[in-house]
């Protein structure tokens, strides 16, 4: 007999309906014998999302010691550059704690974070690292050093990288674009990979983040992933500049990274408003080439980046917001690009952080989030609270369903947004 049946679940991509058992906390062959038995009416469902970028060390932290008037990258650093003083273990694990309840609570259980090593105790490292152990249970971290003030342009940042992989990070990040020259830079971008190799690490580092199309440190993540046999194990985020490259040297790029098998991860949210600064009219949307590196079969996944931190003031946690964002900024609400979207949410990025036991397959752990949207394109539209997420079988989280009633020349009626 069966722990649960969930019927009438509607998968992505999937043309009908489909029954999902579940025993012993693991995705089972649907029999009609079940303990309990939930009936989804047609929902959408897909495996747990995934977060794969986020600063989970600088989440809810808006208006702290001030808040960011003109929204800006520059204004936010030195914002950050105040607020971070104050860091202890205790305010980083506090804001954490709540945030990763939000992300659950919108469906995700796998969360890649950066966090900020430029400092010399690793505070926030070594909170998020004993953060991570306690949580394990919930929901699945990878912690990446990331160098907010770059390695070569921070003092003893070489060390400060060392010290952050003994500390216990999965992940090396790196800024090759914020270092002080383009040597530095590239120098990064090898000492990081280096780094990764020696330790079995994966990399994942914030490149051309910069609407300057001179900034190409991609080129050279690409280069090492194949010199030093990294494939499949390295993430470019961010490569904001791409936008600007031109054609020719962007179609030798994305070749070199789909030879490289490398992941890209775009923030939607933050890159929407930080990018184009600079510009007078026209403003560029400065955000990377994703439908390019797609049609390319490059693995493209959407991150969120910030929560309520000094450069994006907004933001729940929720990746299907990001997503919803990304359909009009990357121009993607062609039928079957808002059915891409929802996997850029959960399986591309479950293969750029390397998850095993990811999915709906009969004996993996029975991790799912079910819509309050029968489709893709509804989940997108509405961008609507999770009705139920389940993590190795058990219900971790439940929205009770909207009901929004209008009365009508006197007459009351329910309305759900959906085409009848
Ligand atoms: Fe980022």
């Amino acid at each position: 007999m069966l722990d649960l049946l969930l019927k009438g679940a509607r998968l992505p991509g999937a043309d009908g309906l489909r029954d999902l058992g579940v025993r012993d906390g693991r995705w089972a062959e649907p029999e009609p014998e079940a303990a309990e038995v939930v009936e989804l009416g047609g929902a959408l469902v897909t495996p747990p999302l995934v977060e794969p970028h986020i600063h989970l060390d600088a989440v809810l932290t808006v208006g702290e010691p001030r808040y960011n008037l003109t929204g800006s990258l520059f204004e936010g650093i030195a914002i950050w550059a105040e607020r971070v003083k104050d860091l202890t273990a205790e305010d980083v694990k506090r804001r954490v704690r709540q945030v990763l309840r939000w992300q659950l609570a919108n469906g995700v259980q796998h969360v890649r974070s950066h966090v900020d090593v430029c400092d010399p105790q690793l505070t926030a490292l070594r909170a998020l690292v004993e953060l991570r152990d306690e949580v394990r249970g919930q929901m699945e971290m990878q912690l990446v050093a990331f160098p907010q003030q770059g390695i070569y342009s921070f003092d003893g940042g070489e060390e400060l990288m060392r010290k952050a992989v003994q500390a216990g990070a999965d992940v090396v990040g790196g800024i090759p674009h914020f270092e002080i020259t383009r040597e530095y830079g590239e120098r990064s971008v090898k000492f990081a990979m280096a780094l990764a190799a020696e330790h079995g690490l994966r990399v994942d580092i914030h490149c051309d983040e910069t609407d300057d199309d001179h900034s190409r440190f991609s080129e050279v993540m690409a280069a090492e992933t194949i010199r030093l046999g990294l494939e499949g194990r390295v993430t470019a985020s961010h490569t904001t500049a791409m936008h600007s490259y031109n054609a020719a040297y962007a179609f030798r790029l994305i070749n070199n990274l789909r030879r490289a098998r490398m992941h890209m991860v775009t923030n939607p949210l933050d890159n929407s408003v930080l990018q184009g600064r600079f510009d007078a009219y026209p403003i560029r949307r400065g955000h990377t080439r994703v439908k390019e590196l797609l049609d390319a079969g490059v693995n493209v996944c959407i991150g969120h980046d910030s929560v309520m931190d000094p450069w994006y003031p907004l933001g729940y946690g929720d990746p299907l917001q990001a997503a919803m964002v990304l359909a009009h900024y990357g121009q993607m609400s062609g039928y079957e690009e808002l059915k891409t979207l929802v996997r850029m949410i959960t399986v591309q990025p479950a293969l750029a952080l390397g998850l095993e036991n990811y999915g709906l397959e009969v004996g993996r752990p029975a991790g799912l989030v079910v819509f309050e949207a029968p489709t893709e394109s509804d989940a997108i539209r509405l961008v609507p609270r999770r009705r139920l997420v389940l993590r190795a079988g058990k219900v971790v989280a439940r929205t009770e369903a909207a009901r929004t009633t209008v009365v009508w020349d006197g007459v009351a009626e329910q309305v759900d947004f959906l085409k009848k």
